[in-house]
């Protein structure tokens, strides 16, 4: 039976995960936020840091935003952060610190859609469902050679559908994480092992040699590019770092003023009106610094770093709650966003008021 065979498999091979070594909803909550959109690998030394921190959703929920966010900066998708910290405090407030085991009440809280309830409810609540991440979407298409994009509804509808009819009742918590581990270490996205599948008799799609070509999907569109440009302004030997708002883009993080410039705008004129719109403060463009890029999810961003210094006539910013003014060294304490952490990177190891060298004159 294929149940059999996989779970036989699943028994020697599994991964040993840390999240697999506790029935702690809490902790099996956290290790699912963190691998949405996220590699095992990648995960492993933030969950150990953010469990060892905040063991539980009462020690999560006393904490500041600034804290969650500095401990999951460089995880990205950032709002799985706010969201989780948020859940933590109804979690406090609603149900006495526990998780709540019923499928509505989870359905509620910030950040839990159905993923991860369903897999807060197969893994930590022993319910018979399937959590359809990337994994079980390709194994259960290419086991049953469906030839439906996985990502639309009624791919996903048809992938549950036979995936149930082939989970064994009771045993949700290790079906379901031995289809993620089959899916990672064996039928894998290009080059599936077929020769060492555990199940690769009951697949019809190795049986129709289609495996390779599923899941099928409709090709991407490249990435557009955005430009971005950012004032590093100093005074005093501190720079000025501002909060971004909530609700947009890396919400909650720190970083360098500045923004995406529109069309036809030179860039030192973009940044002195974004800095002036977002700050009302005047300043001078300096110096170029060396570009930064970084591709996100839905673009690729190119920023522009300047040094910059506040006009002699604008007023000088004082510090609130989304300003601050800092000391080269006190950037490694704030979370940022990939591009400003390596600009803030590139600026200790060269601050800006550290005069640069003349070139030196040949004879
Ligand atoms: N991806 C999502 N959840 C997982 C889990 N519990 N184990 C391994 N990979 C996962």
């Amino acid at each position: 039976m294929l149940s059999h065979d996989l779970l036989a498999w699943y028994a020697d091979h599994r991964r040993d995960l840390p999240w697999r070594h506790t029935n702690d909803p809490y902790s099996i909550w956290v290790s699912e936020i963190m691998l949405q959109q996220t590699r095992v690998d990648t995960v492993l030394p933030y969950y150990k840091r953010f469990m060892a921190r905040f063991p539980t959703a009462a020690a999560l929920a006393n904490a500041t935003q600034e804290e969650v966010l500095k401990l999951w900066e460089g995880l990205g998708y950032y709002a799985r952060a706010r969201n989780l910290h948020r859940a933590a405090q109804i979690i406090v407030d609603r149900f006495d610190g526990h998780l709540p085991p019923l499928e509505r009440e989870l359905d509620r809280l910030p950040g839990i859609g159905r993923y991860t309830a369903d897999a807060l409810g197969a893994i930590a609540f022993d319910r018979d469902v399937l959590a359809l991440e990337g994994n079980l979407r390709r194994v259960i298409t290419r086991l049953f050679d469906l030839h439906l994009d996985p990502r639309l509804p009624e791919g996903e509808r048809e992938i549950r559908r036979l995936g149930l009819t082939v989970m064994p009742p009771g045993r949700a918590s290790e079906f379901n994480q031995a289809l993620m581990d089959l899916g990672a270490l064996i039928c894998t996205p290009r080059a599936p092992a077929c020769a060492e599948c555990p199940i690769a008799t009951h697949c019809i799609a190795h049986h129709n040699g289609t495996q390779e070509q599923l899941p099928f999907r409709k090709p991407r569109r490249p990435l557009p590019l955005r430009q971005s440009v950012a004032a590093v302004l100093h005074e005093n030997e501190r720079l000025l770092i501002t909060r971004r708002p909530e609700a947009g883009l890396l919400g909650g993080l720190w970083g360098f003023p500045g923004g995406f410039i529109t069309n036809g705008e030179s860039n030192p004129l973009a940044l002195s009106r974004v800095v002036k719109d977002q700050l009302g403060l005047e300043i001078v463009v300096d110096r170029p610094m060396p570009a930064l890029s970084h591709t996100y999810t839905h673009f690729r961003a190119a920023l522009q770093p300047f040094t910059c210094r506040v006009r002699s006539t604008s007023r000088h910013l004082r510090e609130r709650g989304d300003v601050r003014w800092v000391k080269v060294e006190e950037l490694d304490n704030v979370p940022m966003g990939k591009l400003d952490r390596m600009l803030a990177t590139e600026l200790e190891r060269s601050p800006p008021w550290i005069a640069i060298a003349p070139p030196i004159e040949r004879r």
